[in-house]
């Protein structure tokens, strides 16, 4: 039987290379072999707040982006999570089976919650609702970048816990992590992950940078004084964030990259590595401007909704039996 994968990005703000190179480059290939959902997770954005039409404008744009990177709506489900209710439903459901303790263990939530005076309820309860995604689906595997790890532990043991409680109806998803790619770090400070919401825009590429902004960017990126092109995450990470940037660009071995840029100076090597991703982006963003505009985007959409909300209710449907949701039926 075909497995499922299944995915989901927040339209939270402008896509980065990070979530390019660790989630949506892989998507593609993943299409031909597998039953495919990929997911614009709204509700997942608003545990922070947003603009509202900015939002809007987002979800529209991470659509167009799905597709321009090369999803195929004739062999993937391209949908946005909002408009299929037995996410936010099962959600739920899933939050009366987590626990605070663990909820409050996840180290996504200690991050975006640390030194603020208020939090809200939903940043605590994001993983059950990233588990109703993934579960509704009977998913066998989850593309992610690694810092979705924890998020994907939580989700197995939820679905254990419930299949053990109630009734046997999940499927237990594995995660599928990149070799190179699953941790892009920032280009200004390698150490930390590069992010959508980095203050300094001098750290991050996003997808719909300018051409030249993305030749900029690269090159003032930290790198260190020695100039010896190695790979070594500890001691030289700015030079090796870049390696694997390349690698994951180029789809080769990073060993590869190394021994093929032996020798070289930190400048061309930054210039080479600059063509390469505004080679690639550049056939995105014409894509992308395409399609946001078009009348097909809609029609993709609307049709994603309608496949995804046929399967997504019967599981709904499953979980509503086994933990006893509804009515008993006297009438015969
Ligand atoms: P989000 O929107 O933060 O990121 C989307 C995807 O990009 C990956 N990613 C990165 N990979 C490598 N290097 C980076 N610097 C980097 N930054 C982000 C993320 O790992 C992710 O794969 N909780 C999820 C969204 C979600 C989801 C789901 C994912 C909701 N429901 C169900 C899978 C299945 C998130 O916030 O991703």
């Amino acid at each position: 039987m075909t497995q499922t994968i299944f995915s989901g990005i927040q339209p939270s703000g402008s896509l980065t290379i990070g979530n390019y190179l660790g989630a949506m480059k892989q998507f593609p290939e993943l299409q031909d072999d597998y039953d495919s959902y990929f997911c614009i997770v709204d509700y997942h954005a608003i545990t922070v707040p947003q603009d509202r039409l900015k939002l809007r404008e987002r979800t529209r744009s991470l659509a167009a982006l799905y597709l321009a990177c090369g999803i195929d709506p004739e062999k993937s489900t391209l949908f946005i999570q909002s408009e299929v209710p037995a996410h936010a439903e099962l959600s739920w459901m899933l939050q009366c089976v987590a626990s605070i303790g663990e909820l409050e263990r996840m180290t996504q939530f200690k991050d975006k919650s640390e030194g603020k005076e208020s939090v809200t309820a939903g940043l605590l309860t994001y993983p059950p609702l990233m588990a109703a995604d993934i579960l509704l689906y009977g998913t066998d595997l989850v593309p992610v970048g690694d810092d979705q790890k924890q998020h994907l532990e939580l989700t197995r043991n939820l679905a254990e816990r419930f299949n053990n409680r109630y009734n046997n109806i999940f499927n237990i998803p594995d995660i599928r992590i990149q070799e190179v790619g699953a941790r892009v770090m920032s280009l200004q400070n390698p150490t930390k992950k590069m992010s959508k919401s980095d203050d300094n825009h001098k750290a991050t590429i996003f997808m719909l940078d300018e051409l030249k902004q993305i030749e900029k960017k690269i090159k003032s990126a930290v790198t260190d004084s020695e100039g010896i092109i190695e790979y070594d995450e500890e001691n030289k990470p700015g030079i090796t964030n870049l390696l694997n940037i390349y690698a994951s660009f180029a789809e080769k071995p990073v060993e590869d990259i190394v021994t093929e840029n032996q020798g070289k100076g930190y400048g061309d090597f930054k210039q080479d590595l600059a063509e390469l991703v505004q080679g690639e982006l550049e056939a995105i963003q014409n894509r992308y401007y395409d399609l946001y505009e078009s009348d097909e985007l809609d029609d993709i959409l609307d049709h994603g909704r309608e496949k995804a909300d046929r399967v997504a209710s019967k599981m709904l449907n499953k979980a509503k039996k086994a933990m006893g949701i509804g009515r008993v039926h006297l009438k015969k």
